[in-house]
Order: C-alpha cells, then structure tokens, then sequence
C-alpha cells in the first residue's frame, strides 16, 4: 500500500494549519506509527518555530542543491520526522514550478520510509498550494466559523476543481462547538454539491481551547503539554481516521 500524503491548507491564514497538523504526529508517533511532516508554507515556515527546534538542515539546502530531500530530515521524536523550510529565503519563496515538482517526486520516493506524510501549506490560493494539495492523496481543509475562512476554505475546493480538475478535501472544522462545527460543514458541503458537485466530507469538529493556544505560545504541543485537554481528544481521534 503507498503513504498516504496529507496536505493540509485553508486559503484564510491564521486558522490553525501548523498547530493542528504538529499535534496530529504527535499523536500518531506516539501510536507507533512513522510521520514525516514537511513544512511548505516555503515563504514563511515555521513548522520548526512552533517545535521549537533549530534545524541544522531544511529546504533550503535542497534547493541550492546541497543535499538531496532525504538527507534534509530532522528528527522531532521517536517516530516523528521534519523537513523544515526557512523563513524568509528567497529561493523557497519564490521557487519555479520545476523545482516544486522535484520536491514533490523526491517526496514521494521517501514516503515509502513512513507511514504517512503531512504537507503544512502556507496560506492563500497560490499556485504553489494548490499543486501541493494536488500532489497530496488528499487536502485536509482547515477551516474556523469565521465568514471568510469559510469563503476562503470554498475557493480552495473551488480552484482545486476548476484549475486541476481535482476533488480531494476534505474538512475539520476549527475553533467552533459541535453544533456551530455541524451547520459550518453544512454551509460549505451545500455550496460545493450545488455549484461545482464536489462531495467534501467533515472528518472533524475541534473546539476553541485555552490550553491549546497556551501550548502554542510557549512553543510546547498541546498532544504532549496538556493530553487531557478537549482539542486532543478529538485529534486522536480524526489521527485514527487518517492512517
Ligand atoms: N483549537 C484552537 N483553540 C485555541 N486556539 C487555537 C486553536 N487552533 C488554533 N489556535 C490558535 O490560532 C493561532 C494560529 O495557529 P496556527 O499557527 O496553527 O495557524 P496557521 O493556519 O498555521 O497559520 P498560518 O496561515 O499563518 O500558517 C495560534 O495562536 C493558535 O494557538
Ligand atoms: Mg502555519
């Protein structure tokens, strides 16, 4: 069976991409399953901020051609591997479509190595998120009940299936109640059945969480700094639907 690779994107910034996507390998490295997370928000990567680690290697040395992908990894903790970016490198930033793809197929030869692969996306409906959320198996669409973020969230699904003829998102719904989570997803799913007949199933409603922004902050994961915690609970279980 091939690894599955996640990409995980909104369109809107802010609305929890790197925090979610952190705490969920985490969670499935502690389950004993091996997770490779590569920041590609190219731009403004932060992955390794949020882990607070000082990466020794990352993409920009694969860029210039130093190292190849798999030598660019850095180990977080047993069973959880990075691929870190650099923020505010101009080669990563503004990367030519050529060398995105060579990232990318370079990525799919060392997901064998693991047994799922996540794609941190940056924010915005750019060329560069949208082949990443068409090279993943499948786009993890993060979106919070904020009108726009649920604009934003319909345009990626909406560019997904017009410009690559691609329909694989799927939604969670951050920062919100069951119940506000449930008539969000509604929205969203009306809208891509009615204009562009694109299914997007909710796989997750995450509550807004007081110890899940402490963790960020203090550069801690909430997975590992307050397990109890309501937003991990139901991580673990969107993790045991993806893997
Ligand atoms: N469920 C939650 N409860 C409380 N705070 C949250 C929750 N999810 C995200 N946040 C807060 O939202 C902020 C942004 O989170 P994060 O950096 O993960 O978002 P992002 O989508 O990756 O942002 P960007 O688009 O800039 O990459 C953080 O301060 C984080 O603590
Ligand atoms: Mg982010």
């Amino acid at each position: 069976m091939t690894t599955p690779i996640y990409t995980v994107a909104s369109g809107k910034g802010g609305v929890g991409k790197t925090s979610l996507v952190i705490n969920l390998c985490h969670i499935l490295a502690a389950e004993g399953k091996k997770v490779l997370l590569l920041d590609a928000d190219f731009g403004l990567a932060n992955a390794d901020v949020q882990l607070a680690l000082a990466p020794e290697v990352d993409l920009a040395q694969v860029i210039s051609g130093k190292i190849g992908l798999g030598k660019a990894v850095t180990t977080v903790t047993k069973n959880f591997d990075l691929i870190a970016g650099r923020s505010g490198n101009n080669e990563l930033a503004f990367m030519a479509g050529l060398e995105q793809q060579e990232i990318l197929t370079q990525l799919r030869a060392l997901s064998v190595n693991y047994d799922v692969v996540f794609l941190d996306a940056a924010a915005g409906l750019d060329a560069t998120t949208l082949a990443l959320c068409t090279a993943g198996d499948k786009t993890l669409l993060i979106t919070t009940p904020d009108p726009s973020s649920i604009t934003d969230a319909y345009a990626v699904v909406k560019l997904l299936k017009q410009r690559q003829g691609v329909e694989n998102c799927a939604l969670v719904i951050n920062q919100a109640s069951k119940n506000e989570g449930a008539r969000v997803a509604e929205k969203v799913q009306a809208a891509c059945k009615n204009f562009l007949d694109v299914d997007v199933p909710l796989l997750a409603v995450l509550p807004a969480d007081k110890q899940y922004a402490m963790a960020v902050k203090l550069q801690s994961v909430a997975a590992v700094a307050f397990p109890a915690c309501d937003v991990v609970g139901d991580l673990k279980v969107l993790a045991g639907k993806l893997v």
